[in-house]
């Protein structure tokens, strides 16, 4: 079996890309299509594993090229991918326990006439931001929602959805009948989106892409029961419900659980827009904050947020006085009886690592301007100090105090760090809905522009401002 083989036993390959590939032998080039190949347009469906330890799985035109611990490696590089391709996609971590079994989300999915509950419907479920995968949809399917033969009203068609794994991020678990028993979410609910390739939410997965249409808030806030919530940060289910709907699309907050500060000095809310996850390989930081590594972040994300079972600990937040609840809880040090999350966290690294940055598409930003302004980006606009490029964030220590920057220390001061980590930049244009900095502040580029105008006190005359919007644009 050759390199293409080999891949081909986990990815479904489209046969334009197979033709590059089957000219190119090289596993190099095989890296790169998985790595790099075209995430808009390549159609590489998750298959069942098959072939049993990667021992036994060696190609006799890999062995030709690598041999003895290499081929170990390029083995290992193939099973990873599979394996954090599919744990971001698909796995709950266990975490239907809570958003089903314990807040009865899939109950307002279903349905409940005894507890007053409409049910959610394709219709409606696409309006809160929900993507459907079109590839996990029989053709025959997406024919009759074509046709308009499907009824997008009923929320029985949500339930044949998740049957058919296609609702992007939650995952319905069954009763043998088929009845919808619980509900859990995974990574790609926040961090996947859609191409539209079929209609308006449903297309190819774009995993590792912001999903600015995502209204957690409202998903959360239909669940029936929202006491744990409200038992945890120590208040009632009508304030729960007015957290949950000041965030609005776009965004959610990850530090509520920990220090209970649901609302900025100047009233708004102290939710963050959801950031790409794609594009961080090299990054030293992660999150708006800098909390920690990719590794460090998900085992955070699996067990205090997605409520998945598993351990994470950081004595950090153990400060009562700056993380009040999560000292009172203890989750700064969980402990989940069955950990499902930390055999996950190095395939999830690794996949996280091999998403990278969308390429702008054709036509999208000026050629001439980009060039002109990355001469300023990287000269009298002083933006490359802090974006470095080609990462567009520093390496090493990538934190910045807020007055650095300019702007408030709320956010900031959620973290342990204290401090604002530098954005990585590319595939910005991606993720423009909602705003830019951590909290979306400035509605477009232009107002960041001229925040970093006045704060650098740059003098940049207008004409240098529209050149480096169009070098940020074709990131
Ligand atoms: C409910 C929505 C949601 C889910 C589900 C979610 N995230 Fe996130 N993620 C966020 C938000 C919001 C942030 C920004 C947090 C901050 O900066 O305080 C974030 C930040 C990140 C970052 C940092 C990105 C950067 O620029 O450094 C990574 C990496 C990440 N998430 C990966 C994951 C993985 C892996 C999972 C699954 C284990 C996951 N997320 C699940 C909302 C979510
Ligand atoms: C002192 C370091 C520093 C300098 C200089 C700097 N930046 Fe930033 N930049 C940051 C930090 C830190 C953030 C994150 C702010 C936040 O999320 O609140 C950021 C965020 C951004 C964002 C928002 C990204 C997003 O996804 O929302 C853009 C765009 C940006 N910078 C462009 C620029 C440009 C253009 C320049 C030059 C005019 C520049 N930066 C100069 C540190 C810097």
């Amino acid at each position: 079996m050759n390199p293409v083989a080999l891949v081909q036993e986990n990815f479904v390959i489209p046969k334009n890309i197979r033709k590059i590939v089957g000219a190119s032998l090289a596993l190099g080039a095989v890296l790169c299509l998985v790595d790099c190949g075209g995430s808009r347009s390549s159609r590489q469906t998750a298959q069942p594993m098959s072939g049993g330890s990667p021992a036994t799985r060696t190609s006799s035109t890999a062995q030709a090229r690598f041999t003895g611990f290499d081929e170990v490696i390029a083995n290992h590089t193939v099973r990873m991918m599979k394996e954090g391709r599919d744990t971001f996609r698909h796995d709950t971590f266990g975490s239907e326990a809570f958003w089903g079994d314990t807040l009865g989300l899939h109950e307002a999915i279903e349905g409940s006439e005894s507890k007053h509950l409409g049910g959610v419907s394709p219709k409606t479920a696409l309006s809160v931001g929900l993507k459907v995968d079109a590839d996990a949809l029989p053709g025959e399917l997406l024919v009759r929602i074509k046709s308009g033969l499907v009824n997008m009203d009923d929320p029985a068609t949500t339930v044949a959805l998740l049957k058919a794994r296609a609702v992007v991020g939650v995952a319905g678990f069954f009763e043998e009948k088929g009845r919808l028993k619980s509900v859990g979410i995974t990574c790609a609910l926040c961090h996947s989106t859609v191409d539209d390739s079929f209609s308006a939410g449903i297309g190819r997965r774009l995993d590792g892409w912001a999903n600015r249409d995502l209204n957690v808030g409202k998903i959360v806030s239909l669940a029936p029961n929202l006491d744990p919530i409200a038992a945890m940060l120590q208040t009632d289910v009508d304030k729960v419900k007015k957290v949950l709907e000041s965030w609005g699309p776009g965004k959610y907050d990850a530090e509520l659980d920990k220090d209970g500060k649901a609302v900025r000095p100047d009233g708004k809310s102290g939710a963050t827009l959801l950031p790409p996850a794609f594009g961080l390989a090299g990054v030293n930081l992660h999150t708006y904050t800098g909390f920690g590594s990719v590794p460090y972040w998900n085992a955070y994300v699996a067990t205090t947020q997605m409520h998945g079972k598993g351990v994470y600990r950081d004595e950090r937040l153990k400060d009562a006085g700056r993380f009040p609840v999560a000292a009172r809880t203890g989750s700064w040090n969980t402990r989940g009886d069955d950990d499902r999350v930390t055999p996950k966290l190095a395939a999830l690294h690794f996949y996280q690592l091999s998403i990278p940055a969308p390429q702008p598409p054709a036509g999208s930003f000026e050629p001439a301007a980009f060039a002109r302004g990355q001469i300023l980006f990287e000269g009298k606009a002083t933006c490359s100090t802090c974006h470095v490029p080609p990462l567009y964030t520093e390496p090493g220590s990538n934190l910045h105090a807020p007055a650095e920057i300019g702007i408030d220390d709320f956010q900031a001061e959620r973290s342990p760090t204290k401090a604002y980590r530098t954005t990585p930049l590319r595939g910005l244009w991606s993720h423009q809905r909602g705003g830019f900095y951590h909290d979306g502040r400035f509605p477009t580029l232009a107002e960041v522009l001229e925040h970093y105008d006045r704060h650098l006190k740059l003098n940049l005359t207008d004409a240098e401002k529209k050149d480096l919007i169009q070098f940020l644009l074709g990131l």
